[in-house]
Parts: C-alpha cells; structure tokens; sequence
C-alpha cells in the first residue's frame, strides 16, 4: 500500500449563526489559508491503527483509545467500508486555531476521515464524508446544526439548512475579510445552550429574533452572488445587532467591532457561537491594513486576511 495524504479547510460562519440550530439558513465559507492535514503510511504487519500528532500532542492506538473522537472518526470510515484495522500510522497537521470557531475539530476528523478512506481505496464524497464528520460533532456539543461539517467537507461556500441537503453558492465578486480572534476561547456548547435557554424562556421573542436573522441570511445570499458587495457590510452589522440581543456578543467582541468601525470597516460580526472566538470585519482593500492595526490595538491576538472567492 502506499501513503495517502488529504487535507480540509478551517471555516467561518458568514451569517446566520444561532439561528441555523432552529431551522433558519445560514451562511458559510472555507478559509483555505488554515488546513488540517492527515497522510497515512503503512506500518509493518500487527502494528495496528496509531493516530499521531504533534501539533495537537496525541498519539492514540485504535486499540486503546476508543471513545477519542479522532479514534470514533477511524472507526466509522472502517465501519463504513466494512474494512478491518490496517497496520498504519496517520500522521494529523494542523494550522487551524483550536476553540476560536474556525472549524478546527471538525477538520481535523475531516482530512482524517478522507484520508483514510482513500489509503483504503475509497475515497468518500463531500456527502458521506460530511455524514460522517456530523456524528463525530455530535460528541463535542450535542446539537450541532451541521453546518461546520458540511462546509469544511464541501471546501466551498454553502447556503445550509438544517435537514436540507446543502447548496453551493458562487461569490459574484470576491471581497476581503479580516478573521479576528479575541483570543477568549468560544466554548460553543455553552453559547447555543444558553441560546436554548432563553429561548425556552421567551419563545415567542427568540423565534422572531431567528426568523430576522434568517432573512439577512436569505439577502446576504443574493448581495454575495450578484456581487453587490456594497449589501453585505450593513447586512452583517444587522445580524450583529441580533447577535447581541440573543445574547452571545461580549465586551472582548464588542471592543474589536468597534475599533474595526472607527477604522472604517465595511461591517462587522461575530462569528460562529460567540462569547469568545473570531470577529469577522468586511473591508475595502485599501483599508485591511488600517484596520489590522485597529484590530491588533484594541486586543486581537490572531488576524486572518482572507480573501472570500
Ligand atoms: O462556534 P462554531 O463556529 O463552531 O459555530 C457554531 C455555529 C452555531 O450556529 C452557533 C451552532 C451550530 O451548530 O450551528
């Protein structure tokens, strides 16, 4: 056998997160500047399966370590081809951030995953690929919409539905993103449940507040595919407002969306669950500079430019 090598994107959430969990569209593209990587290399006979990674300090045997989600993810391409253990090592890279909300623990199963299945002859589909990544982002928050799987397995923009199968959409005209992190970790789980909270508490209210962020989805899918890039900033201030009023900003967030404004950001958002995590900020060209600054001024610890294509 010879080794195989595949890889997987790191993903921001462009609108509609939150509101994605009760039914409501939601926006997201792959960052390709981070990226998991896994290569699988045979190993002499009885070695087994071992998962290996210095940039996330594990080594785990197949054997050993059953309920790690690195492990899980082995197991279900092994069960999913009705394939025995093989005698390898997968070797797993990473330059995506841990706990920022940039996809990480669903790429690393991701590139995992697609790796493996092609050292065994069949690489799977973005479908059956993204299935089987959703079950392992069951084990890190237990009602995950599905929309991070999906797009770090598809590596292109997609308009997601829970339950829908997922729709690619095309960028009209590409546009900047500066992807900041304040440095806080965003703890997902604990954002959507206490979304879930609240919304238990006021149904009424929460649900209005979805169905409005799930029309700035639905326009910002339009203002994106025609090219009208002059939309998707106020649209991404808009959802920021509801963001705020469901209850996931915070001052970290709040500081660095403010900074971003005063250096003449197009628009502004948290994205993905909140709290903590990435800031994302729309910018004119001649502007990413300025605003990196204003950025790294006002707390941000890692700036991502990326250019959203
Ligand atoms: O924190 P992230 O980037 O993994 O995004 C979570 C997105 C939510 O809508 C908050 C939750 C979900 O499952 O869709």
């Amino acid at each position: 056998m010879t080794s195989y090598t595949a890889t997987a994107p790191g993903k921001i959430i462009l609108f509609g997160e939150h509101a994605v969990v009760y039914g409501q569209p939601a926006l997201a593209v792959p960052v390709h500047k981070v990226q998991a990587s896994a290569m699988v290399t045979p190993c002499p006979e009885n070695s087994g399966l071992i998962i290996e990674s210095s940039s996330l300090n594990l080594r785990l045997a197949l054997a050993e370590a059953a309920t790690h989600a690195l492990v899980v993810t082995a197991q279900l391409v092994l069960e999913k081809l009705k394939e025995p253990e093989p005698d390898a090592l997968i070797t797993i890279q990473s330059t995506i951030p841990i706990a920022g909300g940039l996809g990480s623990g669903a790429a690393v199963s991701a590139a995992l995953a697609r790796a493996l299945s092609g050292y065994l002859g069949h690489p799977l589909d973005p479908a059956d690929l993204s299935a089987l990544v959703y079950e392992i982002e069951k084990l890190h928050h237990g009602t995950p919409s599905g929309i991070d799987n999906t797009v770090v397995c598809y590596g292109q923009p997609v308009y997601f539905v829970r339950d829908t199968p997922p729709e690619v959409f095309r960028v009209g005209k590409p546009f900047h993103l500066l992807i900041a992190d304040t440095g806080v970790a965003s703890l997902t789980h604990i954002a959507v449940g206490g979304v879930r909270e609240r919304w238990q508490s006021a149904p009424q209210k929460y649900t209005a507040l979805f169905a409005d962020i799930g029309q700035i989805a639905r326009q910002a899918r339009e203002a994106i595919e025609t090219g009208n890039i002059a939309a998707i900033g106020p649209l991404m201030t808009n959802n920021q407002s509801l963001l705020r009023r469901i209850g996931v900003s915070s001052d970290e967030i709040e500081r660095l969306i403010e900074a971003a404004e005063q250096a003449g950001a197009e628009g502004t958002k948290l994205s993905g669950g909140g709290i903590g995590g990435n800031v994302i900020v729309l910018a004119a060209p001649e502007h990413t500079e300025r605003i990196s600054e204003a950025l790294r001024q006002a707390g941000a610890v890692r700036i991502i430019h990326t250019l959203v294509t």
